[in-house]
């Protein structure tokens, strides 16, 4: 495998960065990750304009312009021969000695790109069984419409998931109503058909793949309501999957440890996860 470091491709096992680069050390960068779909990177124009988003909220540079960033992605993608995967981007302040407040205006970013292969035969052997979600209490910052890589409650979420038994673990409101996952956009799909996620202008990261759910959904002649919903109408829900690039669309099927409708995947998710496929050819 091969990295893309700071304007070098690197055998992956060798690829490195600086000590004190301020990712490492204070969290201090944005990330992305995008899907390669037999060959396609998708949605890289979504992608790159929320990188951006990201970049400006927190003064940080692009690390070079936008045609050259996409043009290495797509080299770090052939050089690692990826037909179905996954592509890592992160952008951080770049190094410089520790100290909280930002380095001089002249210090580069540092920016890393790698890329690997996922088996489209396991993803669909996973959707059609689904997986378990658990809930936890919100406990990140109010800016997680920012994808930065400060992913420690992400972290700690998914870790308690899996030592529960389920895959994802959803940040829950005191209130009950539901966030997100600790990587993935919630939904619900109500008894009427009607397919139900959070408003994205706050508590959640706009999801590309959510996004371009939107854009599924309306191909299918599904109504989309974009609102909060709490984990008692989710647990009564006829569907609730989970979108994200790494995952797609990926059905849910108990909440913690209650079965959602029949225990098995919906037919809507399964729909709008086939049909988002369909997108890539
Ligand atoms: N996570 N919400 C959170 C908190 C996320 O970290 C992600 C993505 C999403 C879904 O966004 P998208 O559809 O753009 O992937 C929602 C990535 C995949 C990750 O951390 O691995």
């Amino acid at each position: 495998r091969i990295a893309y470091v700071n304007g070098q491709y690197i055998p992956h096992a060798n690829a490195g960065v600086h000590i004190e680069d301020r990712g490492y050390q204070f969290a201090d960068g944005v990330y992305e990750v995008c899907e390669v779909a037999r060959g396609n990177i998708m949605d890289m124009t979504r992608h790159l304009d929320r990188l951006g988003r990201s970049l400006s909220e927190l003064r940080i540079g692009w690390p070079m312009n936008r045609k050259a960033l996409q043009s290495v992605i797509a080299e770090v993608v052939r050089r690692n021969r990826v037909y179905n995967g996954l592509v890592y981007l992160q952008v951080t302040r770049g190094v410089a000695k520790r100290d909280h407040i930002f380095p001089s205006a002249d210090t580069p970013p540092s920016i890393v790109i790698t890329a690997k292969r996922t088996d489209p035969v396991v993803s669909a052997a996973r959707a059609s069984k689904g997986i378990k979600v658990i809930t936890v209490p919100e406990n990140r910052w109010e800016r997680v419409d920012i994808k930065s890589i400060g992913l420690l409650p992400n972290v700690m979420a998914r870790q308690q998931a899996k030592e529960q038994g389920a895959q994802e673990a959803w940040f829950i409101d005191p209130d009950g109503t539901v966030k997100e996952g600790a990587a993935t956009n919630a939904w619900i799909v109500t008894m009427d058909g009607i397919l139900v996620t959070r408003q994205a202008e706050t508590g959640i990261l706009r999801g590309i793949t959510r996004t371009t759910i939107f854009d599924v959904a309306k191909k299918l002649g599904l109504k989309i309501e974009e609102r909060g919903f709490s984990v008692e109408e989710a647990k009564r829900a006829r569907e609730v999957f989970m979108t994200a690039a790494t995952t797609v669309v990926m059905p849910i099927v108990a909440i913690d440890g209650e079965s959602v409708a029949n225990g098995h995947p919906g037919t809507i998710a399964l729909s709008l996860r086939e049909a988002f496929f369909d997108i890539a050819e």
